[in-house]
């Protein structure tokens, strides 16, 4: 087979059809490497894509509700970001397995809201602490409150993250560094305070939210990626260092997850059709990632399309993504 002429085989195709050329070349590269053993079905991925999400969603259903991993008496969860969207996901999935909370955001309101809710429905404890993870002080404040209280912590999801549409030549200094800070610096400053409490509770757990634009750089997220590519690399060499302490690290890649009006807007925008065939519900990413961190996953990415586009990521040259979604970003 002659090498790949990637910018010739997207000429043959028409001008309006922008995610056609990236499925298609998806397609021939898939059919190319289909010697490669991955766990991946070609099916279950034809599927995902002439169908409604939902399906892919079904799919992963059955899946999880065979096997519920109730937690142990008393066990606690802390979830850092956990008052909305992919964060109050995870704390629901917890909650359901009867773990006890604590809960952290900035705002009072969305936090005894949640912390009305799991209480009154699963009947566990939930605390909630107002603190802003971007600080330098937030993670040393929580730490102590853990600490004094012995909290029987069996898990911390580091979920609090900033992405948005605008990024790197377009934000002030002040908000590209709120963005490294709340990223990647409250993920490691978390980790490392809680560690004694993890480590006196093990087995545990570590679930720290990257996204799929970890995998590669985009051009119009550059510092959002590059965040996510860092709290990649930063759960795989945790858990290899946490391995002999029985405290499981594993790292949770979402797609588009619809949290927010805008984040449906910006995928509808800039990845059409396949960006909005790849979306999950928050409801389902925090049902995976919590039965998957239980079963001591590394890498949980939710969904078949997004499962798939990750594979294509990961084995193209970096320039050619790169320049992929750069042209997309154009849009
Ligand atoms: N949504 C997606 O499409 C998507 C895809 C891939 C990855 N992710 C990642 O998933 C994570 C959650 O995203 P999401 O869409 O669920 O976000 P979201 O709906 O905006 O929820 C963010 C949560 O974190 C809290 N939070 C935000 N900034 C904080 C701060 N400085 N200090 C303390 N708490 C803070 C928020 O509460 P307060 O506002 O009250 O502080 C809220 O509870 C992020 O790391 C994001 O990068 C999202």
């Amino acid at each position: 087979m002659p090498p790949l002429q990637f910018g010739g085989i997207f000429e043959l195709l028409p001008n309006n059809m922008h995610n056609m050329k990236f499925l298609f070349f998806l397609l021939l590269l898939f059919l190319r490497s289909g010697s490669q053993s991955q766990p991946l079905n070609l099916a279950v991925g034809m599927t995902a894509l002439t169908s409604p999400v939902s399906t892919a969603v079904e799919v992963e259903a059955i899946e999880a509700d065979n096997d519920l991993r109730m937690a142990p008496d008393g066990a606690y969860a802390l979830i850092a970001g956990g008052s909305k969207g992919i964060g109050f996901a995870i704390a629901t999935a917890l909650a359901k397995r009867g773990y006890n909370l604590v809960l952290i955001a900035r705002h009072e309101g969305p936090l005894q809201r949640a912390k009305e809710q799991f209480e009154s429905t699963y009947g566990v404890k939930v605390e909630i602490l107002m603190y802003d993870l971007s600080t330098d002080t937030a993670a040393t404040a929580i730490g102590a409150w853990c600490t004094q209280r012995d909290l029987p912590l069996k898990m911390l999801c580091n979920v609090a993250g900033l992405g948005g549409e605008d990024d790197y030549l377009s934000l002030p200094l002040d908000s590209l560094r709120y963005m490294v800070r709340l990223n990647v610096e409250s993920a490691m400053a978390m980790s490392l305070t809680l560690l004694p409490l993890l480590e006196k509770n093990a087995p545990s757990y570590i679930l720290n939210v990257a996204s799929l634009a970890g995998l590669a750089p985009i051009p119009i997220k550059n510092l959002y990626s590059a965040t996510k590519s860092a709290v990649i690399f930063f759960s795989y060499s945790l858990r290899y260092q946490l391995k002999d302490k029985q405290i499981s690290v594993s790292c949770l890649n979402p797609g588009p997850v619809f949290t927010k009006p805008s984040i449906e807007k910006d995928t509808r925008e800039k990845l059409g059709w396949l960006g909005m065939r790849m979306a999950v519900s928050p409801e389902r990413v925090g049902e995976v990632a919590v039965q998957k961190t239980l079963e001591k996953k590394r890498m949980i990415i939710p969904g078949t399309l997004p499962k798939i586009a990750a594979f294509f990521i990961r084995l193209m040259p970096r320039s050619w993504i790169t320049s992929l979604y750069g042209r997309a970003g154009k849009k």
